[in-house]
């Protein structure tokens, strides 16, 4: 290898959306000025646009876009009913919004743990949390890897459940040719801006399979009128403005391209990783990865992430406390060893820069700092 720098000679940020918004400024800046001229900022024909080629991009029947992944996640499972007395299923190691919007629909969060590889719930301890109650799992696809869909909808299947993807961070993910999204009851996607398919501000979007389904999420995203002042259901106000709609169809032209860079990005981290102690992110065969995150395991993530701090690299920890033991879930009476994947990957696990525009230097000056931490 060559001689390893010592100081930050070059400044590599977690993320770079001014790259990205170079690259299509024209495009965008003419969307935008056209629903600006348009004056039609609620729902209308960007909104419509979109929900059509999100539904075709993600093979799904039907799309209804709404404000955001959390939104998604709370409007899929009210309309499927869920509600207090009722037990969901979900990982213990995502982002909070997976089991805070299970909580908010007055159900009980059931923890289980996660495949230590994958970081995604474990198929084989799923039955064990499904009891009586039981209504529904939420399986997340994290960091841009579809979870074991096909495995998990057999026991959904077997206990007559409802199955929701929370596919926040794996929008054109696949399993076996499938895609994110499309095999479960609902799927649920998040436009946060640093997801591979991000907005300018918030916006999520809920798909399905099933028209009935459909149905019930538009009306509950619209205080449940239909026609207008008419209200069969008490919904709330969750919708896409028109603006977002604008910027999204843009980007989702662009978004296998984006995808497949970030995987040739991390393919490059993993060779530059070779015969390092550095443990790299695990590939499962038959899924479609979009690296929504780059994720490594080091003994001593918290040196690793000072140190990369001074070295001028921008790197995040998703997520630092496993969902059992946030402190607003204490009532469920979970301790510490009680789903030990997720724990230890709360401990080990960090992500770097992966976003499509990084180059080449970019990448060999992370991976070498990184080493130059890990295999002294
Ligand atoms: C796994 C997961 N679920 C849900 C969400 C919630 O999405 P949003 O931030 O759009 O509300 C996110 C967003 O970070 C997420 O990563």
């Amino acid at each position: 290898m060559s001689p390893m720098p010592t100081k930050a000679t070059m400044q590599v940020p977690l993320l770079d959306l001014k790259a990205q918004y170079a690259e299509i400024k024209v495009d965008v800046d003419a969307a935008v000025k056209s629903v600006m001229e348009s004056c039609h900022f609620i729902g209308g024909p960007e909104v419509k646009a979109l929900e059509e080629e999100v539904a075709r991009y993600s093979q799904t029947a039907h799309a209804v876009a709404c404000a955001s992944g959390t939104d998604a996640l709370l409007l899929a499972m009210w309309a499927l009913g869920i509600g207090p007395g009722d037990e969901v299923v979900t990982s213990a190691y995502s982002f909070f919004a997976s089991a805070g919007t299970i909580a908010n629909n007055g159900a009980t969060p059931v923890f289980v743990d996660v495949d230590p590889r994958t970081y995604n719930i474990d198929p084989h301890r799923l039955e064990a949390a499904i009891t009586p109650r039981t209504k529904a799992v939420v399986a997340v696809s994290l960091y841009g890897q579809c979870c074991d869909l096909p495995a998990i909808q057999a026991i959904c299947d077997k206990h007559r459940i409802w199955l929701i993807e929370d596919a926040a961070q794996s929008i054109g993910s696949e399993w076996e040719g499938k895609r994110s999204g499309s095999m479960t009851d609902f799927g649920t996607f998040s436009f946060f801006p640093s997801k591979n398919l991000g907005g300018a501000g918030d916006g999520g979007m809920i798909v399905t399979q099933n028209a009935e389904y459909a149905e019930r999420a538009r009306l509950l995203c619209n205080h449940g009128a239909k026609p207008k002042y008419y209200h069969s259901l008490i919904g709330t106000n969750s919708r896409l403005d028109a603006l977002q709609a604008a910027i999204l169809r843009i980007k989702l032209r662009h978004l296998d391209r984006w995808s497949e860079k970030r995987a040739k990005n991390a393919a490059l981290y993993n060779q530059l990783f070779e015969g390092s102690r550095v443990g790299r992110p695990y590939h499962e065969p038959r899924t479609r990865h979009i690296y929504n995150q780059y994720i490594i395991r080091v003994p001593d993530r918290d040196g690793l992430k000072t140190h990369l701090g001074e070295k001028g690299i921008g790197v995040e920890v998703y997520y630092p406390v496993p969902l059992h033991l946030q402190k607003c879930f204490a009532s469920l009476g979970h301790k510490p060893g009680d789903m030990p994947h997720s724990e230890a990957a709360a401990k080990e696990t960090l992500a770097l820069p992966i976003y499509p525009e990084l180059t080449e230097d970019q990448i060999r000056y992370v991976a070498s700092s990184v080493r130059e931490f890990v295999d002294v």
